[in-house]
């Protein structure tokens, strides 16, 4: 095994979708299909497990259930898959937005009946500021849906991404028919089954002999539409795929098995290797270096309530990971014994000896860590940080007990460190009574039960009326103008001291952006260190 052919077959890649679109069956569907599970319907009794649930020993339970779930690895034609679950639902939250950091390529998953989605094209963003190839799939074709030259085209548009369709879809719904093969003019046919087992051999015929079968009007129409996408499309380009500007498509219906195997066929040879990783001082370091380096993307605490232990989600970015090494956490210089890396397979942790770029290893941890830390073997890295995203939800804690204030204090400044929810402090009160920001709901409920587990806390969450939070840029004077306002603007600033506008309206925002030429704000930022 060398560090270069290891790194070079592993992809690690997250599906982003709308809830409902069909994630988690397509989860299991590929699983399936690479024969990590035997039988479909284990993952989605995880999430029905998942969503059933609502009060403290339930979450606990739930977030066992979700760390099992939250690294799939399986191997399929050579390669080594790292799958990441970015979380949907009720569970959806930062980590969702973070995972995204760890990966090299995203699946892109839509109902075709729906098209772009909110949420599709919030995380879409989260891509495209990475610069993440995208691979795009259709899903529910045996559902009636949008015109498939119509929901291309608004892809295209409001992503403004090129598309290069693998296949085409013949039909929709009662009339699915199958999908045509771009690259061999062969329609493979759709035969709906047994939906838990796989199906192997999928029926094909040259196109140009398909008229009998599909019918002519849908003939001369599909042939129409091939005839279209071959004039006017994107033809498929590896380079363009992996710098991200075109994305190729796939149709299909992941309940009934129905093109799944071309997108996982597609994933073990076609999608993005482990890329190279940018420190905070430019230094480009590859995945062939043979210095051991990666970071944590994720901290999942509590996971068993007796021992208060963590575990942190790090993505080996470089080198050769063993069992047991030591490594340095770049911002402390603190070094950290690798005694139980675990890593995660379909249903089961186990303890990890190796792994290699592209991998995620889970690190236990008793509070060493923080979110977008780098760790590496015999040398301090620092990888650029792990961004931040504007939260949605906002609040603040009323504490039952006056006397817990300083508990308080440490708990929140300790869960903001370790990602569970930002903080907002006001410039007359700081670390007394800030405002809390989540980009999902579940963060705060999380943050009251760690607060009362780990810091025998009681604190009530209070919502607050904002919706939105902007991190202020640009112009400076920008600052000058919205403190004048203070009836109009809440200015706040974040843990790492920057400047953070909160607001009940995107009309205010807009306001001030036209009011002061080269003032900025943005929904994204980068984690500045501390
Ligand atoms: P999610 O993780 O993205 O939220 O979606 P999930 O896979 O749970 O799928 C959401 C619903 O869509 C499920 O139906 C699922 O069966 C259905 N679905 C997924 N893929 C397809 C597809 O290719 N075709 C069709 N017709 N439906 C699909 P449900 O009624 O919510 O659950 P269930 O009763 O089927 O379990």
């Amino acid at each position: 095994m060398s560090l270069e052919s290891e790194a070079a077959r592993r992809r690690t890649f997250a599906i982003i979708s709308h809830p409902d679109a069909g994630k988690t069956t397509l989860t299991e569907k590929l699983l399936l299909y690479a024969n990590a599970i035997h039988l479909a319907g284990s993952v989605k009794s995880r999430k029905a497990a998942r969503h059933a649930v609502s009060d403290w020993m339930q979450m606990e339970k739930e977030r066992g259930i979700s760390v099992t779930s939250s690294v799939l690895q399986f191997e399929h034609m050579g390669s080594a898959l790292n799958l990441l679950d970015t979380p949907g639902h009720a569970d959806f939250s930062e980590d969702t937005f973070r995972t995204l950091a760890a990966v090299d390529s995203a699946v892109m998953l839509m109902d075709h009946a729906k098209g772009i989605e909110p949420r599709t094209l919030k995380l879409f963003e989260v891509c495209r500021l990475r610069g993440l190839p995208v691979i795009t799939f259709m899903n529910k074709l045996d559902r009636s849906g949008l015109e498939p030259l119509a929901l291309v085209d608004e892809i295209a548009h409001t992503l403004n991404l090129e598309i290069a369709p693998i296949n085409w879809p013949v039909g929709m719904g009662k009339e699915f028919r199958g999908v045509v093969e771009l690259a061999t003019r062969e329609l493979c046919l759709y035969e709906a089954g047994d939906h838990g087992q796989k199906k192997i051999n999928v029926k094909r015929m040259p196109w140009d002999e398909a008229e009998e079968t599909v019918g002519s009007s849908t003939y001369s129409r599909v042939s129409e539409e091939l005839e279209l996408i071959d004039g006017a499309g994107t033809a498929w380009d590896r380079r363009a795929f992996l710098s991200g500007k075109v994305s190729p498509v796939f149709w299909g219906s992941a309940m009934t098995n129905f093109g799944v195997d071309p997108l996982l066929t597609f994933l073990a040879k076609e999608a993005a290797p482990p890329a190279a990783r940018v420190t905070e001082d430019g230094e480009e370091i590859d995945p062939h270096d043979t210095r051991f380096s990666g970071f944590v993307f994720k901290i999942q605490a509590n996971m068993n309530p007796r021992h208060r232990d963590r575990i942190g989600f790090m993505r080996v970015v470089s080198g050769h990971f063993e069992r047991g090494m030591d490594v340095i956490i770049g911002r402390n210089g603190e070094t950290l014994r690798m005694a139980k890396p675990h890593s995660f397979m379909a249903q089961e942790r186990s303890i990890v000896d190796e792994a290699w770029p592209g991998d995620i290893v889970g690190v236990y941890d008793s509070g060493h860590l923080r979110v977008g830390d780098t760790l590496a073997k015999g040398t301090s890295i620092r990888y650029a940080g792990i961004p931040q995203f504007a939260p949605e939800h906002f609040g603040r804690l009323r504490l039952k007990d006056p006397l817990k204030r300083k508990s308080l204090d440490t708990g929140l400044e300790q869960l903001a460190q370790e990602g569970v929810i930002q903080v907002f402090l006001r410039p007359d009160t700081g670390w007394q009574d800030p405002y809390l920001g989540a980009v999902g709901l579940l963060q705060f409920a999380v943050l009251e039960e760690r607060l009362k587990n780990d810091y025998n806390v009681n604190a009530v969450f209070e919502p607050l009326q904002f919706r939105h939070a902007r991190w202020v840029g640009g112009n400076p004077a920008g600052i000058a103008w919205l403190k004048a306002r203070p009836s109009s603007y809440v200015l706040v600033s974040d843990r790492f001291g920057q400047p953070v506008v909160l607001a009940e309206s995107v009309w205010g925002l807009n306001y001030a952006t036209e009011e002061v030429p080269g003032l900025e704000f943005h929904t994204i930022q980068p984690m500045e260190s501390p």
